[in-house]
């Protein structure tokens, strides 16, 4: 595996392979590697000639800083498990790589009303963070295809929407890879690191009451199924930021359910200090 740091030693590196005809496929992560990316890369490496994975915290998609500070860097592991996975290329950028220019005053992109709902609302500036970093790597990389998480639902349909407004839709693809589960079901995700013992085996009941959703959601008013699911987290002292039934397509809050509709239910909350989320299809 290639590990390359400076944005213009990758793009030159890139700019070659692609004269020669190769294709490119990116997995951009923020390290902490789980076998949740792996899962990407394995995508990514199946369907391109050259697989290149990035690994950046990046600071601008963080509204609280205390959680910029507490996430997991597992860096050598990290690296292990790309090369064993068959990463052709690490592209490990610093700050200022990523942002030459600093990180203030940086484009606002027009992503309308998916930043004000669920994460949007709870994570003010998140997503304009996400698409700053995410277009300055397509920028960087042009991959033909971007491999992104189902567990993150809403990034993915922000990260659609960045490569609308960019013009880089005639060039990139987006593929959304299915969310890997632990064996009791927890969506797996950096962030469960941080979790003590307790909290780990607490955690599982947000994709409990994501599941009992979608067993149990009916035609009509779901409102009670939804308090039902979130008298579940409430009742083990999870401080609840949303539990929510909507539109898959547009992801707008679903009150009233015609049978028809494709719905998602999506969950976000903390145990203790550590906030996770998760989300199920339902139909
Ligand atoms: O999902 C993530 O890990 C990050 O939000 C991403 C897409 C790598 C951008 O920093």
């Amino acid at each position: 595996m290639i590990l390359l740091k400076k944005p213009e030693h990758l793009r030159s590196f890139l700019e070659k392979k692609r004269a020669e005809g190769l294709n490119i496929g990116l997995v951009p992560t923020m390290g902490a590697l789980h076998p949740g990316h792996l899962s990407l890369l394995e995508k990514a490496k199946k369907e391109n000639d050259i697989a290149v994975c990035s690994i950046f915290v990046n600071p601008t998609q963080f509204n609280d800083s205390d959680d910029f500070k507490k996430y997991p860097v597992t860096i050598e592991q990290d690296i292990y498990l790309l090369e064993t996975g068959g990463c052709d290329l690490l592209f490990m950028p610093s700050v200022n790589g990523i942002y030459p220019d600093g990180t203030e005053n940086l484009r606002h992109y027009a992503i309308g009303h998916l930043e004000t709902i669920l994460e949007g609302k709870y994570r003010p500036g998140h997503f304009q963070g996400v698409c700053q970093v995410v277009h300055r790597l397509l920028e960087i990389i042009f991959p033909d295809k971007l491999y992104l998480g189902q567990k993150d639902y809403q990034q993915c349909m922000v990260i659609k929407k960045l490569i609308e407004l960019t013009g880089l839709n005639e060039k990139t693809g987006c593929i959304i890879c299915p969310t890997l589960r632990e064996h009791d079901g927890l969506a797996m995700s950096s962030r469960n690191l941080r979790l003590n013992e307790e909290e780990r085996n607490k955690a599982v009941l947000i994709s409990r009451a994501l599941k009992f959703i979608k067993d149990n959601l009916q035609r009509g008013n779901i409102m009670q199924i939804k308090n039902d699911a979130m008298k579940m987290l409430y009742q083990n002292s999870f401080k609840i930021d949303y539990v929510e039934v909507a539109d898959a397509g547009t992801l707008q809050e679903v009150e009233n359910w015609d049978g028809k509709q494709k719905l998602i239910a999506l969950a976000a909350a903390f145990i203790n200090k550590v906030r996770l989320i998760d989300n199920m299809i339902i139909n």
